[in-house]
């Protein structure tokens, strides 16, 4: 198929054709023959439904649940003319996490004219894609996560224990005695973004500057017009972190980004772009993901006393509790987008190249073909340690160790020193942020 042929399949069309001609409502009528139709989407309910939407983050779960039983590859409508496949079950997400049908790099299946015009890093797209190991399904994919994987290794993490542990004292020490705090501002956010930073080696006075980036790409997922719209703060980004790194090759620091420069001026095996793409991906991948696992952690227990208060009595089970939180309300809704590359039949379904894919991880791991009383929270289950939270495959999470460690020694902490800590708001005060990816609170109003 040449490349004319499959700019229509592109779910993002709508804002290419903006791009070209000015956006009018006129060029908007044309609809892309791969939109969905009413016909060819048969579930009512979903119709009405931006999966992309707080609203659909505030209660996605009996959606999704009616999607495992009668449309298993469901045909969803997202912003801006977009449309793709959602897929829930979590023995099909298993199985597309393997499949090398589908690629995460959309720079495989369309040309660079389109991937610039659809993504926020504007001409830098395509290159900066090929660049992260998250986009990347080639050889380079293992070449460059073998480079990083040292520094992400279970033991090497457990190193950063002690340092974890000194900044959630000095977070919670920085607290009022009692009070209401925002948690998502004063513990969730600032926490990960600590130690990322300090690991990969980014000057703690510009934090604010990497929530506010974080923020804007994250909530940008899945809808392009967003996307276009932070063109000029993620180039400021991308700005941003190549003066880092021209700074640590002038003078050479020992934090990952400084190894890995390192790697690149010995070896010559890290080109200039290679290490923007992993220093802005490991930012980007690590903070939102982490901080969200710890508020839906509280938000969880807030909404399980019991179970929070067995993890009091008993410490030990925090381990173990933090899986099955990571199952029950899974940090990420779908992982990163997928790609058809080739033609094929996927459970009745006919998948065309260039189609979209999101993995739902949320749907997989509340399957109850896989997890008994999967609607259920149970600290004590025994099956969960099999969810896909952290996804599958060449691209399972570099992070998981750190994220679970930080999560352990956080929670640990805030149950420990803050027994009262309770939600300062009712439930259905509570907003979600927009984009395909994440399941983040706004805010996360508590009492102590
Ligand atoms: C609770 C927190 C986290 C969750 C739920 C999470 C989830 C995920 C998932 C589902 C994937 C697979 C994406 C896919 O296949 O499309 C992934 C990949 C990745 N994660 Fe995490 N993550 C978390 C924390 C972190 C942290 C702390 C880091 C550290 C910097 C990190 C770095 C990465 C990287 C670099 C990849 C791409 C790996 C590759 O492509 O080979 N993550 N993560």
């Amino acid at each position: 198929m040449g490349h004319a042929e499959l700019i229509p399949n592109i779910g993002k069309l709508g804002i290419l054709r903006d791009a070209a001609r000015g956006a009018d409502g006129a060029a908007r009528q044309h609809a892309s023959p791969r939109n969905y139709t009413k016909a060819e989407f048969p579930l009512p309910t979903i119709e009405s439904f931006d999966v992309t939407s707080p609203a659909f983050k505030r209660a996605p779960y009996e959606i999704l649940a009616e999607l495992r039983r009668n449309s298993p590859i469901a045909k969803i409508a997202l912003p801006g003319e977009q449309s793709g496949w959602l897929v829930t079950r979590y023995g099909d997400v298993d199985a597309l996490f393997r499949d090398s049908r589908v690629t995460s790099n959309p720079a495989d299946v369309y040309p660079p004219e389109v991937i610039a015009a659809v993504f926020p890093h504007g001409e830098f797209s395509a290159a900066l894609l090929q660049s992260m190991i998250f986009t990347n399904d080639t050889s380079d994919h293992t070449r460059l996560r073998k480079l990083v994987s040292v520094s992400f290794t279970p033991r090497f993490i457990e190193t950063w224990q002690p340092r974890i542990q000194q900044i959630i004292d000095e977070l919670v020490d920085r607290l009022p005695e009692h009070g209401e705090i925002d948690f998502v501002r004063e513990i969730a956010f600032p926490l990960p973004m600590r130690v990322l930073s300090e690991m990969i080696g980014v000057p703690t006075a510009d934090l604010e500057k990497f929530r506010t980036w974080s923020n804007l790409y994250v909530d940008s997922m899945g809808n392009p017009a967003a996307a276009l719209a932070i063109k000029g703060e993620m180039q400021s980004f991308l700005h941003y972190l190549h003066e880092l790194i021209e700074a640590k090759q002038n003078a050479p620091t020992h934090d990952l980004l400084g190894q890995l420069i390192q790697v690149e001026l010995e070896g010559d095996r890290l080109s200039r772009q290679e290490l923007i793409g992993m220093a802005q991906l490991l930012i980007l991948a690590g903070n939102e993901t982490t901080a969200t696992l710890l508020s839906s952690a509280m938000l969880t227990f807030f909404q399980h006393p019991d179970q929070a208060q067995a993890v009091k009595d008993d410490p030990a089970l925090l381990k173990h509790a933090i899986e099955e939180i990571i199952r029950y309300k899974s940090p990420l809704m779908n992982a990163n987008d997928r790609w058809v590359l080739e033609d094929f039949e996927f459970q009745g379904q006919r998948l065309r190249k260039g189609d979209q894919i999101y993995l739902c991880v949320t749907s997989a791991n509340r399957d109850e073909e896989r997890f008994s009383n999967a609607a259920a929270f149970d600290i004590r289950r025994e099956d969960n340690q099999r969810h896909l939270g952290f996804g599958r495959g060449m691209h399972y999470c570099l992070g998981a160790p750190l994220a679970r460690l930080i999560a352990t020694v956080a929670l640990g902490t805030l149950l420990r020193r803050l027994p009262d800590i309770e939600l300062g708001t009712d439930m259905g005060e509570l907003t979600w942020r927009p984009g395909i990816t994440s399941n983040t609170l706004d805010t996360l109003p508590v009492h102590y």
